[in-house]
C-alpha cells in the first residue's frame, strides 16, 4: 500500500504528504520573512520567554534549542498559562501560535506583558496578532491555511529570522544548509521513494500495531517529543517519548523487568552524536541495553553538520513515518477533531 500513490491519496485526503514535501521551501521562505522585520521592541533583554502550545511549541523548542547553542541570552519555553516569576521588565516574550487564538499562549504573553515584558508574536493572525500590535509589540505573520504542526518550518525560522533582526541570534548560512539537507533527505522519504529504500515507510511498517517508545538524547530530545506528538495527531496513536539521559535513570528498569513490553511496543532510539562523546555514548548504550533486555529497538540515525540540521533530519523522518502510519491505519492524517472539540468544550468548562 505504501508504494501505491493512489492508495495513499485516498487516505491522505488533505495532502499532508504534499505539505511535508514543502518543508525545505518553508525554511527558506520563513527565514527571509522573519529577517524582514523592522523591530519596534527595544532591548537589552536579560531573558527570552517562549510561550506556545502543541505544534507551535515545537517551533518554539527548535528556536530555543538554536539560541541555547549559540546565543547570549538565557531562554525558556513555557507550555501553559503562567509565566515564571522572572519574566517581566527586560524580558522578551516570544509568543508562537499558528492560529493566534490559543488561550494558554495568549494568557501567558499577556501576564508577562503586564509585568513589563515586551512581545514578539509569530502567528498567522488571530487575537494574538491584534493584541500584540495594539500593545506595541512586533508581529511576524506566517502564511495561513496549514495545520499548525505542518507549519514547523515557518514557525521555527520566522522566529529565528526575527530574533536575528533584534541582535539575539546569528544565523549565517545555517537556514540554507538545513533546507538543502532536508531537500536531499526528502528524495528518500517522499511517497515515490520505494519502501525497500525508504526509512520512513519502513519505520511506519514497524510501528503498525505497536506503541512506539521514542528516545532522544541531548538536542534530539526535541525530535523525540515532536515524533510522539506527530504520532498522536497524524495517525492518532498513543506514543511515549523519553528524554535521555533521564530515561536511563528510571524507565530502563521497566524494559528489563517486563517481557510483555517487548511485543506490545517498538522502542525507537535516535542517534546523532559520535561515539566518543557523552551523548553519543548514551545513544549507543540505549540501543545496546534495549537489545539486552530482549526488545528490538529501531535505530533512527540523525545526520547533518549542525545540531539543528540533525534534529530536523530526525523530525523529517518521524513526520513522514507518522503520515505513512496514518495511511496504513486508514486515518486521514490532517484533521484533529478531538483537539477542536476540546477547544470548544473549554468555553463550557470555564463557566464552571
Ligand atoms: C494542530 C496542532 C495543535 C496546535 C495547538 C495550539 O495541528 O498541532 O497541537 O498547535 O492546539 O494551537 P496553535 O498552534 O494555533 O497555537
Amino acid at each position: 500500500m505504501l508504494d501505491d500513490a493512489a492508495a495513499l491519496r485516498q487516505v491522505d485526503r488533505a495532502d499532508m504528504l504534499g505539505v511535508l514535501g514543502g518543508l525545505p521551501a518553508q525554511v527558506r521562505e520563513a527565514t527571509a520573512n522573519g529577517q524582514r522585520l523592522r523591530p519596534r521592541v527595544r532591548g537589552p533583554f536579560r531573558g527570552i520567554l517562549f510561550t506556545a502550545m502543541g505544534g507551535s511549541a515545537m517551533g518554539a523548542d527548535m528556536a530555543a534549542l538554536r539560541l541555547g547553542q549559540a546565543g547570549d541570552v538565557p531562554c525558556a519555553v513555557v507550555r501553559g498559562y503562567d509565566p515564571p516569576a522572572w519574566a517581566g521588565r527586560g524580558t522578551l516574550v516570544v509568543a508562537v501560535s499558528y492560529s493566534g487564538n490559543t488561550e494558554e499562549t495568549l494568557a501567558c504573553a499577556q501576564a508577562a506583558q503586564r509585568r513589563g515584558a515586551q512581545v514578539l508574536a509569530i502567528t498567522s493572525g488571530g487575537e494574538l496578532a491584534s493584541w500584540t500590535e495594539q500593545h506595541g509589540g512586533d508581529v511576524v505573520r506566517v502564511p495561513a491555511g496549514l495545520q499548525p504542526r505542518a507549519g514547523l518550518g515557518h514557525l521555527t525560522f520566522a522566529t529565528l529570522g526575527a530574533l536575528e533582526t533584534m541582535g539575539l541570534a546569528q544565523l549565517g548560512k545555517e537556514p540554507e544548509a538545513v533546507a538543502a539537507h532536508l531537500e536531499r533527505l526528502r528524495a528518500q522519504l517522499e511517497p515515490k521513494g520505494p519502501e525497500a529504500a525508504n526509512p520512513a515507510k519502513q519505520l511506519a511498517r514497524a510501528m503498525h500495531g505497536r506503541i512506539p517508545f521514542v528516545y532522544g538524547a541531548g538536542a534530539l530530545e526535541v525530535a523525540a517529543r515532536r515524533f510522539a506528538t506527530q504520532l498522536n495527531e497524524n495517525p492518532k496513536v498513543l506514543c511515549h517519548w523519553g528524554p535521555v539521559p533521564e530515561a536511563h535513570h528510571n524507565e530502563l528498569s521497566a524494559w528489563f523487568a517486563d517481557p510483555t513490553l517487548r511485543e506490545a511496543t517498538l522502542p525507537v532510539v535516535m542517534q546523532g552524536e559520535p561515539p566518543g562523546t557523552p551523548v553519543g555514548a548514551r545513544e549507543r548504550a540505549s540501543m545496546a541495553l534495549l537489545q539486552e533486555a530482549g526488545a528490538r529497538p529501531w535505530l533512527l540515525e540523525a545526520k547533518g553538520d549542525t545540531a539543528l540540521a540533525r534534529v530536523f533530519h530526525a523530525i523529517y523522518v518521524g513526520d513522514y513515518a507518522s503520515v505513512y502510519l496514518a495511511c496504513l491505519l486508514g486515518r486521514d492524517p490532517t484533521p484533529v477533531e478531538a483537539i477542536q472539540k476540546l477547544k470548544q468544550r473549554m468555553a463550557e468548562f470555564r463557566k464552571g
